[in-house]
């Protein structure tokens, strides 16, 4: 069994510990702050946060510090950082977590992050069920205020600095940076093309940074201990550690830190106590149900970027869902398309047309009332949206359909055979 290293969740895991200002203090909280305040250059800030390696624990992976490093360094514009706290992909439930029971943490990281890039004004963009959260962070502000950590002249540095903490309205595409960037506008939640990225034109074309609430919260580590010691941790191109939340069909549900490049097989086994009431595995998801699903025979693999890429899946967000031997494949499938159908912003065609049909079609395969060919014209849909739209919906929509149609096809095709799903008995 691997060694358990946690960085984000060091504290939550300590008894007793709340998550107050006085809490995080204790623990060694915003020493970091202070360090990159009195003692840094926002470059050196930079260049720390490329030597950890550190990716984006959003979904796409990005290097964090090279995205940092983006940010001209000579536009008269004010300059954004955005936490993304949209946190809406089904299965993920970490930044939750991290906002309720250690907020300063996720603070610290966004302070040190806005100092990097020259940015005065910050905000969280938090998704709008997350109500309880908002209200946390929104304490946290004012302490952190109150202790001086921001505010005007933050520790007699010259740098001020302010957060905000915007709620969303519970669209999903809004978790998308763009996206986002637009609903914190006041317009609907549309993704923009790229280019510009964010960091060149973003938030009132001001360049932007957008980073997830939990790639944020690794910053004050990689700043108390050197991007080196963080690069220390986990695999080459995927160092550090990362949360995997676990749930589905297993004895232990729930947030598992380590470092990255764990197996799932580990993670599902010796961690979250196997599956439940002894069935046999039938399937994983590994990182939110945008990324394409496992079968189990695939589950011996390492929990990091490019490990996964390597088996025809992504890392995503980390959120590993579980499924056993009762689950009927095609209505699971059919729950991820009522989902993308309906959050289908409609701005690209694809996505907006392609959505609904994909769950009409499965829902036909599900209720016993298609032929084999709409298996095919389902996986034909599926290619004829992704890569056709300005956001990646699309892939996050078709990714599923594709994977859960070739590895489990045999299970498309009996409901055709049978008319009707043969787990509704
Ligand atoms: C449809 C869609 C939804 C997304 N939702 C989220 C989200 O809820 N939270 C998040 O951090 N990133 C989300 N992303 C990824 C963001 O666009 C972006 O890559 C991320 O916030 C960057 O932060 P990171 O580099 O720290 O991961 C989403 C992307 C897409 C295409």
């Amino acid at each position: 069994m691997a060694d358990i290293q946690r960085i984000v969740m060091a504290n939550i895991v300590k008894d007793g510990y709340t998550g107050s200002i006085d809490d995080y203090r204790k623990e060694g909280g915003y020493t970091a702050i202070r360090k990159v305040l009195l003692e840094m250059k926002p470059d050196e800030v930079i260049e720390e946060v490329k030597t950890s390696g550190v990716r984006g624990r959003g979904g796409a992976g990005f290097p964090m510090g090279i995205k940092w490093g983006f940010v001209p360094k000579d536009s008269p514009k004010p300059r954004y950082f955005l936490n993304n706290a949209d946190e809406g992909e089904p299965g993920t439930f970490k930044d939750r977590a991290l906002m309720t029971h250690d907020p300063h943490m996720v603070l610290e990281g966004q302070i040190i992050g806005s100092f990097a890039i020259g940015c005065n004004v910050s905000y969280i963009y938090i998704r709008g069920e997350f109500y309880h959260e908002a209200k946390i962070l929104e304490r946290a502000i004012k302490e952190a205020e109150d202790a001086g950590f921001l505010g005007d002249n933050i520790l007699g540095s010259g740098f001020n600095h302010r957060i905000y903490v915007h709620r969303g309205a519970g669209s999903y595409v809004c978790g998308e940076e763009t996206g986002l960037i637009e609903s914190l506008e006041g317009k609907r939640g549309w993704p923009r093309n790229k280019p510009p990225f964010p960091a060149i034109e973003g938030a009132f074309g001001c360049p932007t940074i957008v980073n997830n609430v939990e790639t944020i919260a690794n910053v004050p580590f990689i700043i108390n201990n050197g991007g080196a010691a963080f690069a220390a941790i986990g695999v080459e191109k995927g160092t550090g550690t990362k949360i995997y939340g676990i749930s589905g069909h297993v004895n232990k549900p729930g947030l598992y830190e380590f470092q990255m490049g764990i197996t799932l097989k580990e993670l599902i086994y010796e961690h979250a106590g196997g599956v439940r009431d002894d069935k046999k595995l039938k399937a994983v998801i590994p990182g939110g149900v945008s990324m394409p699903v496992l079968r189990a025979d695939e589950i011996d693999v390492q929990m990091d970027f490019d490990s996964l890429v390597k088996v025809g899946s992504h890392l995503g967000s980390g959120g590993v869902i579980v499924m056993d031997e009762t689950v009927c494949m095609v209505d699971a499938l059919l729950n991820l398309s009522v989902f993308y159908a309906h959050e289908s912003c409609g701005q690209c065609t694809p996505c907006r047309e392609g959505m609904p049909w994909m769950k009409m079609i499965v829902d036909r395969i599900e209720h016993g009332n298609a032929s084999e060919e709409d298996i095919d014209l389902l996986y034909d849909v599926a290619c004829n949206i992704e890569g056709r739209t300005i956001c990646a919906m699309g892939e996050a929509g078709a990714w599923p359909v594709k994977a859960f149609v070739t590895k489990f096809r045999e299970e498309f095709v009996e409901h055709v055979k049978l008319g009707r799903c043969p787990y509704n008995k």
